[in-house]
């Protein structure tokens, strides 16, 4: 018989094995200008608190989605997970251990796709190959391009450059260059948002079938309601600035894979999407309001 403190124990790593990433009470703090030349030059700003209380965590191979009025700082969560930038206060765990700087283990990919210009496809995720697996062969890393560049679909474009090609393979190349370094976790910062809407939805279709075979874990920030119902398992969903918390965070229980044409049936559809909806006109209104 398991005795309670084993019992504790055994929950205790139970639940380390499944939350990946933990945010404690983080803030975000960005300062404003009060030293003695923006005095002098009557340019002074105050401090601006970003994020407040921010406690989240987030278990291993779900798909979670942050949605927010544009300016909560959604970006600026997003880049302290990436490591790119540091919280004011609180702390960011990945396994257990603090995030300092970005790794090889969470891959990004932006809104504005960032490939190397003079780079072709090919070269630019075996850049990224290279700069994280610097002891692999070259046929092993001819190998990872070729399976990466056919995950995504780009198999006919890999000796093109990033002018070559239409946003939504650039936002596919750079799909395949954050998966082929293997990290545990994809982040995404609005990476369909300067897509038209016929290429955003077949993005996300191919969004949807790469994670149903990796199954990794995904942070994808999104200004889109029909998006986050279709890939989430859970929607984060943010308040407006200063001091943007998290105010709720919804299961998204429709059994996948999901079909976008076949969500409308579910029962809990039509009142998810109308939470969704209302929250983010809501704090959008506001958001309007306090400009005028
Ligand atoms: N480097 C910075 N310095 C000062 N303020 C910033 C900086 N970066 C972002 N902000 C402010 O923090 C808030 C959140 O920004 P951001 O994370 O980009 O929002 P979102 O991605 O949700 O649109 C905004 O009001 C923005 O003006
Ligand atoms: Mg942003």
């Amino acid at each position: 018989m398991m005795t309670s403190s084993a019992i504790n124990e055994s929950a205790e790593i139970f639940s380390k094995s499944t939350t990946q990433l933990s945010l404690k009470d983080v803030y975000k703090v960005y300062a404003g200008r009060h030293g003695w030349p923006d005095k002098l030059l009557r340019r002074t700003s105050p401090d601006y608190i970003a994020l407040a209380e921010i406690n989240l965590d987030i278990v291993a191979n779900q798909f979670v989605s942050i949605i927010g009025p544009s300016g909560c700082g959604k970006s600026t969560l997003l880049n302290i997970i990436a490591g790119l930038d540091q919280p004011t206060q609180g702390a960011v765990l990945l396994n257990g251990q603090p995030v300092k700087a970005p790794g090889p283990d969470r891959g990004v990919v932006f809104q504005h796709y960032s490939l190397m210009p003079w780079m072709t496809v090919e070269e630019n995720i075996r850049f990224a190959i290279e700069t994280v697996f610097p002891t692999m062969t070259r046929a092993e890393q001819i190998d990872q391009v070729r399976q990466y560049i056919e995950l995504v679909g780009l198999q006919s474009a890999s000796k093109r450059h990033p002018h070559e090609l239409s946003g939504g393979m650039k936002q596919r190349v750079g799909i395949a260059r954050a998966l082929a370094i293997e990290p545990q976790m994809l982040l995404m910062d609005e990476p369909f948002g300067a897509l038209d809407a016929l290429t955003r939805g077949f993005l996300q279709d191919e969004v949807a079938r790469i994670w149903e075979q990796q199954r990794k874990t995904v942070i994808l920030i999104t200004h889109s309601i029909d998006e986050a119902l279709l890939l989430s398992d859970k929607i984060i969903m943010m308040s407006r600035g200063p001091a943007a918390k998290i105010v709720e965070v919804l299961d998204i229980p429709f059994p996948r894979p999901r079909r976008r044409e076949n969500l409308a049936q579910f029962s809990s559809y039509a009142e998810l999407r109308a939470e969704l909806e209302l929250h983010l006109s809501r704090e959008t209104r506001a958001v309007e309001e306090s400009r005028i």
